[in-house]
């Protein structure tokens, strides 16, 4: 009997990361859960993420996973250890497979990062890349208007470049050969990012290195049969199949709004 995978995010924009997994492992069972009652995660502090990192875990271990990917940066980036006390199954997080990528991709050792204000505050990817290559020169810049921008579907709209511009012209005077999309929602900004930063510059996505990575602990268990797919969400399921259906070129099937607040408590 075939154990499913679980993906979660903040949201929608975990999608991106569900679309390369499901692109590299037709045959497995999918089951993605996305925070829309809570995100954002980028602008909360480290302890709510964590939080809301480990109900979400909770849900998906109910489901009988066989592992974890957790596809959201700002999680990834400050929950991962509490995430792995619950549970021996695999859990995998986007920095260190995106740190890798980008230590492969940078031939002059500098790097830049976006993500969200967590993600950046954490410095999460910044000390993975160091690990791997102690003498590369990192720069970080949070990018919070592009998760709105992707969520409105202005992806193509002159807005977009104009807060591209104004986030990364800063980045580009650094001279970096490299560039970390950081956060979920990024990839579906590429296009216009990589138009603004030049050919010059490998942008690494971290939903393709996610996949790659999962490639090598995940062995193939390829029988033959598609895998099916499950889409859970904490509110707001219409608005989460509009920008779904976008992201994935087609309507999700089986999508379900469930509760994961137990508890309540005062600090
Ligand atoms: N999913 C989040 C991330 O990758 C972006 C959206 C949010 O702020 O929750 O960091």
């Amino acid at each position: 009997m075939k154990k499913p995978i679980g993906i979660f995010d903040s949201g929608v924009g975990g999608l991106t990361v569900y679309k390369a997994i499901r692109r590299s492992f037709p045959e497995e069972d999918l089951i993605y859960f996305g925070d829309t009652a809570r995100v954002p995660y980028g602008p909360k502090s480290p302890n709510t993420i964590i939080e809301y990192s480990v109900q979400n875990a909770r849900f998906l271990l109910q489901q009988g996973i066989k592992a974890l990917i957790v596809a959201c940066n700002t999680s990834s980036s400050v929950a991962l250890p509490y995430l792995k006390e619950l549970t021996d199954i695999p859990i995998i997080g986007v920095i260190e497979p995106g740190s890798e990528a980008a230590v492969k991709s940078t031939k002059n050792k500098r790097i830049g990062i976006i993500g969200t204000e967590g993600t950046v505050r954490s410095e999460a990817y910044s000390k993975a890349i160091k690990l791997r290559l102690p003498e590369a020169v990192v720069f970080s810049t949070a990018c919070p208007l592009f998760v709105p921008i992707v969520e409105e579907g202005w992806q193509d709209h002159k807005i977009a470049l104009q807060v591209v511009e104004e986030y990364l012209s800063p980045m580009l005077d650094k001279k970096i050969d490299t560039l970390v999309l950081g956060c979920t929602h990024y990839p579906l900004l590429s296009h216009v990012i990589q138009k603004y930063v030049g050919d010059d510059v490998c942008l690494v996505d971290s939903a393709d290195a996610i996949s790659e990575y999962l490639k090598n602990i995940l062995p193939s268990e390829y029988d033959g049969i598609l895998g099916t797919d499950k889409f859970f969400v904490s509110d707001n399921e219409a608005k989460f199949a509009v920008i779904a259906s976008r992201i994935l070129d087609s309507n999700l099937n089986t999508l379900k709004r469930v509760r994961l607040f137990e508890s309540w408590f005062i600090d």
